[in-house]
């Protein structure tokens, strides 16, 4: 066979492959853009591997030291002498040996790509198909790339035919030269969401996996592979990220001869298919993007791609409306009468939305019943949730709903009349999850069920947003087809089927997705819904990491976060309100989750205030580009922030971990702003309560008023300290834009226990900075 090269450009990228003598799909080269004239034999691997034990492809076809295991595959497979993980394992008559072959590259219509049952990127700017097949297995696959140029993404899926049984298929296999690459992902679990971590590269596999029925808070799918001495700024990083929401495998091996093969995909423990003449199998889309511009190289392409590609139109770049969801505020416990209250507090506020959460149907007082079947408890909400939807859009407010449509509870009707409906083994008690089941969503008939009863909800009232919740991971895996193999896939495309039908009948509604938080924050989901609830930890600290990391992958967009009640339910700390207001308002999804009669005046003041500057700024925070920041700190300090295309605006936030007396010059981080404009920087005013300074205040009040009696109880729900001593503290500077690219521009000092005074900020544990940056006018 003829040698043939098939090259992918983006804008910043190329991605190269080589059919070979004997038509294997060599992948030569995944990386910065090369030249366009670039001789691409050059990418040649010329080193082939016939050591003492490998294995030769074949002495009869043209090379004796011909070796699958000492080149660079597209696909990797198992048989041939490749002894690497394969990235398709399929069981054929002639058993796991697999041999694909080069047949055709077509070239074809971006319009001709079919979903499959996935959700689909859209506007892809070019799609290339390559067809492959094996005779040993007589199998046939295709390999789909969508290149999305702007973005600097790749995609690719695997689309398979053959008689036997699937037992493994990645939706890609890149094999690279390590270049003393290490491997960034994420950890956690419930309410403790996306801690980063890095890990070197040893020799053996690295694999990063769930089987928990969603894609699940122990990792996200998405893990970059960068050079050890990239930075935030610098250096070769690539990120990759699968479009599914169900269990995937992501490995990373690394050889003998410090190759690297990355795979990622559906995950293959518990997985298998047997398919039939006729039948075949397709994976969902693998996401590939790299840049020579660090991490935040990387997250740039992928916010682009997410905003522009995957996220629905016109939620996508558009500000979201300032809520109130009442769960923190009230959790089960409520009534119409203390709903219009909440509305009434919130409209006068400057809240736009209201937020009915869970508890508003029968027999739902608690978690432990009543899911399935939606009908209003009428003892709650008299007057359904018209009166409440109509109530909010009077006071000039939208209304929301919580729903959970996936799950069953055992005493609810559909149970009683639709055992098979539920994920259970028959004569096997099942195991319970928040004291709930998991519908089969593999099961059409109870996809048409769930479409039927949240339309039917949705038609009841003037509902526009929803929070679509997931409580419970998946076990007893029996789906009523006993199609145990595939039930992982079949329930996740079960989802996809659903979605697709409830987001093109109500596309106008925004959708939020939530899975007790971010046990289901992944591409597949923000497909559909427009944004995520990113965990059930709602302080304001905990939420600066987990946005930060999951930022390196997901636009601040598709992110929800509120304002909740101190002391913090999750973790009993206790942050400042400004700080609570401006991490959450770094989030896409901005909104609050307390009950608003328990704010004092001031409080009341700062949001209402605040709520008119989020609005002035949310589509920013939405659409400019995002970077994470280097402090000069020594302190634990954190800052990420955007800025606009133009370079002429930006909004930084810096955050504090714990506090220490250690006094530091402290600088505005370095900024990648317009070197030849001025700027202004500025803060909002600081507000820090009285009664923070605890009994330290003996120190200035006059014997007969006592620190925490009712004389500063009173001040303090009135004024701040700032107010009360007549002094106002807001950061303003005037630098050059050379000045804010150095990093050099000195902030004022925090708190050490000096005193307070107009340049002193309050440098508590855990409170953050916002700082507003514009151009100056000449
Ligand atoms: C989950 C969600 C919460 C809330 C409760 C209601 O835990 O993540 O935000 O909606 O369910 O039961």
């Amino acid at each position: 066979m003829e040698q043939k090269y098939i090259r992918f450009d983006t804008l910043n990228s190329t991605y190269v492959l080589r059919v070979n003598e004997v038509g294997h799909l060599e992948n030569l080269y995944y990386g910065p853009l090369l030249a366009s004239e670039e001789n691409l034999t050059q990418l040649f691997h010329k080193r082939d591997n016939m050591l003492g034990t490998s294995t030769g492809y074949d002495a009869s076809v043209f090379d004796n030291a011909y070796s699958l295991d000492a080149r660079f595959f597209e696909v990797g497979t198992a048989g041939k002498g490749d002894y690497r993980k394969p990235s398709i394992i399929f069981l054929s008559d002639n058993g796991y040996s697999q041999d694909y072959k080069f047949v055709s590259f077509n070239t074809r219509k971006v319009s001709e790509v079919t979903a499959e049952g996935f959700p689909l990127p859209h506007d892809a700017s070019k799609y290339y198909e390559i067809e492959m097949y094996c005779a040993i297995s007589n199998s046939t696959i295709y390999l789909d790339y969508l290149i999305f140029k702007e973005s600097d993404v790749i995609l690719r899926r695997v689309r398979f035919s053959g008689i036997g049984r699937l037992e493994k298929i990645s939706s890609f296999n890149l094999d690279i030269v390590n270049n003393n690459y290490e491997v960034f992902a994420t950890y956690g679990t419930w309410g403790n969401e996306a801690h980063p971590f890095t890990h070197k590269l040893m020799p053996g596999v690295f694999e990063l996996q769930t089987n928990a029925g969603p894609s699940s808070n122990r990792h996200n799918p998405f893990f970059l592979v960068k050079e050890q001495d990239a930075t935030l700024n610098s250096g070769i990083v690539y990120g990759f990220n699968l479009i599914y929401s169900g269990p995937f495998s992501a490995t990373i091996e690394r050889t003998f001869d410090n190759r690297l093969r990355i795979q990622h995909g559906i995950n293959d423990d518990l997985f298998a298919k047997t398919l039939q003449e006729g039948e075949s199998f397709v994976t969902p889309w693998g996401v590939l993007t790299t840049s020579t511009k660090g991490e935040n190289g990387v997250s740039q392409n992928f916010h682009h791609f997410i905003q522009n590609h995957l996220v629905r139109s016109p939620f996508a770049k558009s500000a979201r409306p300032i809520l109130l969801n009442n769960w923190e505020g009230t959790y089960f416990d409520f009534n119409a009468k203390k709903l219009k209250y909440l509305i009434d507090d919130a409209s006068q506020l400057g809240i736009e939305l209201f937020v009915l959460d869970d508890g508003w149907f029968i027999n739902r007082d608690d978690d432990r019943g009543g899911l399935s079947n939606y009908e209003v408890n009428k003892k709650k909400l008299p007057g359904g949730l018209k009166e409440i939807a109509n109530y909010a859009n009077k006071k000039g407010m939208k209304f929301g709903l919580w729903f959970e449509p996936e799950m069953i509870s055992k005493d609810s009707k559909l149970y009683e009349e639709h055992p098979e409906y539920a994920v259970m083994i028959p004569d096997v008690s099942p195991s319970p999850g928040r004291n709930q089941y998991s519908l089969d969503l593999s099961n059409k008939d109870v996809q048409k069920y769930i479409i039927d009863n949240v339309s039917a909800v949705l038609e009841s009232a003037n509902i526009e947003y929803v929070k679509w919740d997931y409580n419970r991971n998946l076990s007893d895996f029996y789906p009523s087809s006993r199609v145990f193999e595939s039930f992982f896939y079949d329930y996740t495309k079960g989802l996809y089927a659903i979605l697709e039908v409830l987001m093109n009948k109500y596309p106008t509604i925004l959708w939020e997705g939530c899975a007790s938080g971010g046990n289901r924050f992944d591409l597949g989901i923000l497909s559909y819904f427009d944004q995520i609830w990113v965990s059930d930890t709602s302080d304001a600290y905990e939420r600066i990491r987990m946005h930060r990391t999951l930022a390196k992958a997901y636009p601040l967009s598709v992110m929800s976060g509120h304002v909740s009640a101190i002391p913090n339910h999750q973790l009993l700390r206790n942050i400042p309100l400004q700080t609570r207001f401006n991490n959450a308002f770094m989030s896409g999804g901005f909104g609050y989750e307390l009950d608003l009669a328990k704010l004092t005046p001031l409080n009341k003041k700062f949001i209402s205030e605040g709520n008119n500057i989020a609005k002035l700024f949310s589509e920013f925070v939405i659409n400019g580009n995002y970077y994470e920041f280097k402090t000069n700190s020594q302190k634990e300090k954190y800052s990420y922030g955007v800025i606009s295309e133009d370079k002429k605006h930006a909004l930084v936030l810096v955050s504090n971990g714990s506090g220490s007396i250690l006094p530091e010059t402290l600088t505005l981080p370095a900024l990648p702003l317009l070197e030849e404009a001025f700027y202004e920087v500025t803060t909002m005013e600081q507000i820090t309560d009285i009664g923070s300074f605890g009994s330290l205040l003996k120190r200035v009040l006059p014997k007969f008023i006592k620190y925490d009696g009712p004389i500063i109880n009173y001040l303090r729900k009135r004024k701040s300290t700032e107010e009360l001593i007549n002094i106002k503290v807001q950061e303003n500077y005037v630098a050059s834009g050379k000045l804010l690219r150095s990093g050099k521009l000195s902030l004022y000092p925090e708190w050490t226990g000096t005193g307070v005074g107009p340049t002193t900020r309050s440098g508590i544990d855990f409170n953050s900075v916002l700082y507003f940056i514009s151009i100056k006018d000449k």
